[in-house]
């Protein structure tokens, strides 16, 4: 049985550390797709040689071909532009629009079976267009947000209640940027909620909005740092475990931004809510019950993700 493919798309400081962290964890046979010729070819041979060292068996390739995608089992797009400092995600929204045409329809054409992650930024309205390009079904085709904002608030969790990052469970819902919806009342330190933890006195709904309002501006503060890009190791991270949990067919429960259709009231859009994800793509979406606050801020984050969906269909007249 010849290994999985994992299509790469955009091979810059994500999609190089993606073919790294599959590589290591012996994913599959791995293609690096860039239009900047030599970087995905330079980095493939790099992780390549790499991989006597750490002992992994897995083939590299890099590319400017939409043709080498043939087969891809999954396909994780990067393609696209960073933030730099100053700029919101929505700010991407004109150039990157414009590249999920072109590698939606890279994908339709050459790996309409994967099963794709798509990380470009703004993301929620990113990955609604490039499941409209593409025309994959939409089980097929989410977006990683929800992993990383909620390991971004497990550490965050992990290091104010001084305990193993293992013990921390959280779910953060809704759109990937200001609007967020870190969930408290979901989110556990060894099965115990937060809201339980502030009574027991281990600590202060201070200290606790302090944490919820850094996870929500976690990016900006990767990007503050840098100054000449955004984050790339926990997207990347997070972006592996979608997809080992469809290659595997683990039924993972993981916040990601799914295509959801009825449940939330909401009719045909795609936004961060918890799945399972498993062999068949995103399997089910999993509605939970929102006390008043959340729903609140949970309708806040799909008017800001419609906002965005709205400008792209101004942008581009074919989504119309
Ligand atoms: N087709 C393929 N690759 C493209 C295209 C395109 N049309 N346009 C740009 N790229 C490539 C660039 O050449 C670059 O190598 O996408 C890559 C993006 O890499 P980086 O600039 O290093 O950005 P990265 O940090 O990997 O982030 C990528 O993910 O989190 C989001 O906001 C982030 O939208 C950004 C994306």
């Amino acid at each position: 049985m010849s290994r999985p493919k994992i299509a790469l798309i955009g091979a810059g400081q994500i999609g190089g550390t993606l073919a790294h962290l599959a590589g290591l964890k012996e994913l599959g046979d791995v293609v690096l797709f860039d239009i900047a010729d030599g970087t995905p070819q330079g980095k493939a041979l790099d992780i390549a040689e790499s991989s006597p060292v750490d002992g992994f068996d897995a083939a590299f390739a890099g590319t400017t071909d939409y043709a080498d995608l043939a087969g891809a089992d999954v396909c994780i797009v990067t393609a696209g532009v960073p933030r730099k400092p100053g700029m919101s995600r929505d700010d991407l929204l004109g150039i990157n629009l414009k590249v999920m045409k072109a590698v939606g329809e890279g994908i339709a054409e050459h790996a309409p079976n994967a099963f794709v992650i798509c990380i470009t930024n703004p993301l929620d309205a990113m990955v609604w267009a490039l499941r409209e390009f593409s025309g994959l079904p939409k089980n097929m085709v989410c977006g990683m947000a929800g992993v990383l904002d909620s390991a971004r608030f497990r550490y965050f969790l992990a290091e104010e209640f001084k305990v193993s990052v293992k013990d921390v469970n959280a779910f953060v819902l809704g759109g990937h940027g200001d609007t967020m919806v870190p969930l408290a009342r979901y989110s556990t330190v060894g099965g115990i909620p937060l809201p339980d933890l502030v009574k027991m006195g281990w600590t202060t709904q201070d200290k606790l909005d302090t944490i919820i309002q850094r996870t929500r501006d976690g990016g900006a503060e990767i990007v503050g740092l840098l100054k000449t890009g955004s984050a790339f190791y926990a997207p990347a991270a997070s972006a592996i475990e979608m997809a080992e949990a469809y290659l595997k067919d683990q039924k993972r429960v993981l916040p990601c931004a799914a295509h959801v259709e009825g449940a939330y009231g909401l009719d045909g859009f795609y936004v961060g809510v918890p799945t399972v994800i498993g062999a068949s793509g995103v399997e089910k979406v999993i509605e939970i019950k929102f006390d008043k606050d959340e729903q609140t801020m949970f309708d806040n984050s799909v008017k800001a993700v419609k906002g965005l969906v709205a400008a792209c269909k101004e942008i581009d007249g074919s989504l119309a």
